[in-house]
């Protein structure tokens, strides 16, 4: 792996950062206040070809490598993480198993629309009582006649809102617990789908979180995603990748809090100094810097691996650990350097602070991740 970003990867790093600050970072503060899906931050970015960033350009993708996509989603999130991880959803959790285990019939008709951006996606497998043990899933798909009939309800869909497409996990045959669950692709307005209640977060507040319901729900079995019974092999491997996802995320929102915090330490004066005089400041800020070049280098090295193919479970882990981790610990400093103002809502990092928590949450909390590396470790 080469250290050194090719001159393409800076291309793509400044053009999306030019692009979020003018465009995305001024309407940040009104997104997280009124919780609105930000639709207009979407098209922007399907217009800069964002929404399918891996996806082959015969799939209406931009064909780009896992790298450049881990520079995107930092970029995005630096201004506005809701919209890193509406973006980011789209890419690796929507688009990716289309693309890796669809038909060409499912191809043309779901990837197409939703790498361009057209259309947006959304990964149901989170379920009221199935959120780390994955494998529980309690919602099910019976299949009759040339259609599956599906039952249950998810929760926290990120994207849900405005989703018009969902990839449904859901067991095919309870008896065989993780080798009988399958995936569907659901379209909204199928009869039997609607939304349930929409979730009012603690961050990310405009990222679209809702509850899914399936009541009788009838798919064509042509929905199904690969085959009956792959459905939690297709999660895992999904989430691999969007764990790479997070992990930049994660980089973008401590590298917000990293530049805001510099920039007020080198206004703010106390005691008839620049409070960036002041060692105590310099050693946060200090920690700061190290921590988000660390972070990057873990997401860029998972990135690297799995372009390499082959599993990349650990190193997908193991970024979205460090990172998330180091988000909050970015925000927690970010915030104690404003002192006051840092808790209010006139600067941003109140809403860093915020954002940054759910990094360690979703796409597999941090236990799940120790949990994925301590088993690799394990191992024979
Ligand atoms: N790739 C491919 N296969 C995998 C895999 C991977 N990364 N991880 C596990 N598997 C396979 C195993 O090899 C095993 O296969 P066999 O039975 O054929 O041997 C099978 O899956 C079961 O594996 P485990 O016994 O390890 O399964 P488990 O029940 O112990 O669960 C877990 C493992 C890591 C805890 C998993 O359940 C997990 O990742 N949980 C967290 C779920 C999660 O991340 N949810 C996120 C929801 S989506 C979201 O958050 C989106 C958003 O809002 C932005």
């Amino acid at each position: 792996m080469d250290l050194e970003l090719t001159a393409e990867h800076r291309t793509i790093r400044d053009m999306v950062r030019d692009f979020a600050a003018r465009e995305i970072a001024p309407r940040a503060a009104h997104y997280d206040r009124t919780r609105e899906f930000p639709h207009d931050n979407v098209r922007k970015c399907a217009e800069l070809n964002l929404m399918g960033v891996m996806v082959p350009e015969q799939f209406g993708g931009s064909g780009l490598d896992t790298i450049s996509y881990a520079l995107i989603i930092e970029e995005l999130s630096r201004a506005c993480a809701s919209t890193g991880v509406i973006v980011s959803v789209n890419n690796s959790l929507f688009c990716h198993p289309v693309e890796r285990f669809g038909t060409e019939d499912q191809k043309q008709r779901f990837l197409i629309p939703h790498a361009k951006g057209e259309k947006i996606g959304c990964f149901c497998l989170s379920e009221p009582a199935a959120g780390s043990d994955a494998g529980n899933q309690q919602t099910t798909a019976v299949r009759r006649g040339d259609e599956y009939i599906l039952n249950g309800t998810k929760n926290f869909i990120t994207n849900g809102v405005a989703a018009d497409t969902a990839i449904v996990f859901a067991a095919t045959d309870k008896s065989k617990r993780h080798h009988g669950i399958s995936a569907l692709i659901v379209e909204k307005g199928a009869p039997g789908f609607r939304l349930g209640k929409d979730e009012v977060k603690l961050g990310i507040t405009c990222s679209g979180s809702v509850e899914m319901v399936f009541e009788d729900c009838r798919v064509p079995a042509t929905s199904l995603l690969g085959a009956e019974g792959l459905g939690f092999k297709i999660a895992m491997n999904t989430l691999d990748g969007g764990r790479i996802g997070i992990a930049a995320q994660a980089v973008g929102i401590a590298r917000a809090c990293l530049e805001e915090a510099t920039r007020y330490s080198k206004q703010r004066k106390a005691f008839g100094k620049t409070i960036s005089d002041f060692q105590a400041i310099q050693f946060m800020l200090a920690d700061m810097a190290t921590e988000v070049d660390a972070a990057r280098l873990l997401t860029h090295r998972a990135a690297w691996t799995k372009d390499q193919g082959g599993r990349f479970s650990l190193e997908a882990a193991q970024a979205k650990l460090f990172s998330s981790e180091v988000a909050m610990r970015s925000a927690v400093k970010a915030v104690q350097i404003f002192g006051g103002y840092g808790y209010m809502n006139d600067y941003p990092v109140e809403r860093y602070f915020r954002d940054a928590k759910i990094t360690e949450i979703y796409e597999g909390t941090s236990e799940i991740q120790r949990l994925v590396i301590a088993t690799t470790l394990l191992k024979d």
